[in-house]
This record gives C-alpha cells, structure tokens and sequence, in this order.
C-alpha cells in the first residue's frame, strides 16, 4: 500500500512518534512517505489565519496518518487550517494521532484527535483508528507502542 504519514510538529515529539510508524509499516512491506505540515505564521494568535509553507499533496495515497501536536486543549492550528484545505480524502483509509505533554487525555488530547475526525469524516475518508501520546506520562513508550499499532493498521 501507499502511505502518507503527514504532521505537524514545532518540536519534534509528533514526528519523532511518526518516524516510528513509518517504520513499523516499511517493516510490514508498505510504501512510505513522511511529509511535515508547516506554517509562514508557525504561532497564529487565536483566530489568526494560518498562511501554509509547506501543504503536502496526497492525492496519491491509498491511506493518510495525520499527527499534531495539542495547543491549548486543541488540535494545532496549523494541522487545523492543514486539514480543511484538503478537497477530499473520499476512498481513502485515514488514521490520526496527537501528542500531548499533559499525562491525561481529557486535557486536550480526546478534543484534539475528535476535531481531526471530524475534518477527516466531512471530507468523506474511511476513519479508521485515533491515537493519543501523553508525553509527560510515566507509560509514554507504551503509550507510543500502541499509537505505533493503532495507527498502522492501515
Ligand atoms: C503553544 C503551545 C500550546 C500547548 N498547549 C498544550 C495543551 O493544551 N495541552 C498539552 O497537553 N500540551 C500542550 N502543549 C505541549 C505540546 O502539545 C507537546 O509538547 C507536544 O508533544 C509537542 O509536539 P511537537 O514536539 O511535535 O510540536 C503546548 C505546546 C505549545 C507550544
């Protein structure tokens, strides 16, 4: 299969999460692209428009895992903007992850990964599988093991 693996990450947590992953499906014999999101205005103040740099195309992609980071109990507003210039994501398996530093994800990270759902259902993807990684929890690397998992299940 061909995969994109598409994030937002200002310092590095989310990608570094990604390049596991990216991994974990070359290992599985898929085909894998790792593209970062980013942004002219990488910190937009609320309600801000966010003015893309770099808007990784993926209309070649059989399934798309997006990753972010939680900004202010939200999804990223780069990842955010990202995800709702996309014309479509009909036919295609879509999986979504974030990352966090609070150890519980009722601080943002559930808010988070249901906004990306949302964009992604709207867009008309397959939704398939959330992950959610709490950086400052004492189970981070099994926290990363099972979004490695969830996430793969392409
Ligand atoms: C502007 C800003 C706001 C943030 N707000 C939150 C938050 O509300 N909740 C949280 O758990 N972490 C918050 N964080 C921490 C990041 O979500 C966390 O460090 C994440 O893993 C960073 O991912 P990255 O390294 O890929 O950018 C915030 C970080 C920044 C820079």
């Amino acid at each position: 299969m061909n995969i994109g693996i598409i994030v937002h990450s200002r310092t590095g947590n989310t990608l570094s999460v990604a390049k596991r992953i990216k991994e974990s499906l070359e290992q599985k014999g898929h085909s894998v692209d790792l593209k970062r999101v980013t942004a002219i205005n990488e910190e937009p103040a609320p309600n801000e428009t966010v003015l893309l740099k770099d808007n990784p195309e993926i209309s070649n992609y059989d399934a798309v895992i997006f990753g972010a980071p939680v900004h202010a109990f939200s999804l990223s507003q780069v990842m955010s903007a990202y995800l709702k210039q996309i014309p479509s994501l009909e036919n295609k398996r879509v999986n979504c992850f974030v990352t966090q530093k609070f150890p519980f994800s009722f601080l943002g990270g559930n808010h988070s990964v249901n906004q990306m759902k949302k964009i992604c259902v709207e867009k008309k993807a397959e939704f398939g599988n959330t992950g959610i990684v709490n950086w400052s929890n004492k189970k981070r690397e099994e926290l990363i093991k099972n979004v490695v998992e969830s996430c793969g299940e392409v």
